[in-house]
């Protein structure tokens, strides 16, 4: 009876993440042809054509990826690794999604005016030059204001989702059973995490949900974006908040035990990346662990190759290509961070690094 009642709960369980999941898909992926619409083709005319490095793209592999991202999700939900999150246990605020809807289409277009027009450095004050890294004054994605206003980071979001069709939380959530892993022996309350570049704070909403007690920190350049995280984890009021650089952000040597990095390092120019790998480095304690979640790269899925190779020509990512090539073994090894685990969900690749015990 009670092995009856607990497979009926899993179905009833697995029927709602199914059935949100799927309408989540449809709404992004709706999106995502009204926003291609409006963009027009990813290369100009008279562009250079694609390179016959990659093969083509793998339309079978691509499919297939997409549904084992959110197997794997359910999977990671069934056997606990993580909660349920809380974007599929609620039904979303139908004002909200359409007020999200209508800006997101309205912004497309500008964002198709500036990438018809190679716009990508609107940004690019004296002003802003003397607080911010030149890198960091760009229009990543063509994006309305960079990084840098309140109504950027509110997109932002839904932007990513768009852009994956749906498939963001899953890949997001990748991160999580690396962070289990990492946490396994330790005292959660007696536990820092630092979230580095924590964008609008998606990541450190899973963690808090899931481990609470842990002593999180969030740190990221953009006072817009890490605003916007201050609201979303509102909840948790023992969180810290840290407006710095991920090269140097002023905190002490070895203080943290788990640093998470997600979706930056793509972001940043290739000596930066080396900067930011030492700076991790100085802040972890020893036998400290870092989980870095980012785009898979060249040959991680060679049927996908070609869609990484087209990817920053219809959306600003000056330094995507170079990120794609990166040997980041390499990079983390220099700094004395070595990987020990890994995972690829769809388009992204989860890894955990650690720093040797002394
Ligand atoms: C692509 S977003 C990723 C955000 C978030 N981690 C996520 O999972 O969505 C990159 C974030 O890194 C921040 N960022 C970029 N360069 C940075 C730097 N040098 N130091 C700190 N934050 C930086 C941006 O402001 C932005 O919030």
């Amino acid at each position: 009876m009670a092995l009856l009642n607990t497979t009926l709960a899993n179905g009833a369980k697995r029927a709602a993440y199914t059935s949100a999941q799927l309408a989540r898909v449809l709404w992004y992926t709706g999106h995502y042809a009204a926003g291609r619409r409006l963009m027009g083709p990813l290369t100009e005319p008279g562009e250079a054509p694609y390179a016959d490095e990659f093969a083509p793209l793998d339309r079978e592999r691509l499919k297939t990826a997409f549904r084992d991202a959110f197997r794997q999700d359910w999977k990671n939900i069934k056997a606990g690794n993580y909660k349920l999150p809380a974007e599929l246990r609620r039904p979303p605020s139908l004002p909200a999604l359409f007020k999200q809807s209508r800006d997101y289409l309205r912004d497309s277009q500008k964002v198709a005016r500036r990438k018809h027009q190679g716009a990508h450095s609107e940004v690019l004050t004296a002003a802003m030059r003397e607080k911010y890294p030149r890198y960091f004054l760009q229009n990543f994605h063509f994006q309305t204001d960079g990084w840098l206003s309140e109504s950027s980071a509110d997109r932002y979001e839904m932007q990513v989702e768009t852009l994956f069709t749906g498939a963001a939380g899953p890949m997001r959530r990748a991160a999580l059973p690396l962070i289990g892993e990492a946490l396994a022996d330790r005292d959660i309350a007696r536990t820092s995490l630092l979230d580095l570049g924590c964008g609008t704070g998606r990541l450190l909403q899973s963690v808090k949900e899931n481990w609470p007690q842990l002593n999180a920190t969030a740190l990221d350049l953009s006072p817009a974006y890490l605003g916007k995280a201050r609201n979303a984890l509102g909840r948790w009021k023992d969180i810290n908040y840290v407006e710095a650089n991920a090269e140097a952000t002023g905190l002490p040597d070895a203080s943290f035990d788990v640093i998470t990095v997600i979706y930056l390092f793509h972001e940043l120019p290739p000596k930066v990346r080396r900067v930011v790998a030492r700076e991790i480095s100085r802040l972890l304690k020893p036998g400290g662990v870092l989980v870095q979640l980012d785009t898979i790269q060249y040959g991680d899925e060679p049927g996908l190759d070609i869609l990484l190779e087209n990817f920053p020509r219809g959306f600003h990512e000056p330094y995507y290509d170079s990120y794609c090539r990166a040997d980041l073994d390499k990079i983390f090894g220099e700094a004395e961070l070595h990987r020990s685990a890994q995972t690829i969900s769809f388009l992204s690749k989860a890894t955990i690094f650690n720093k040797l015990p002394v």
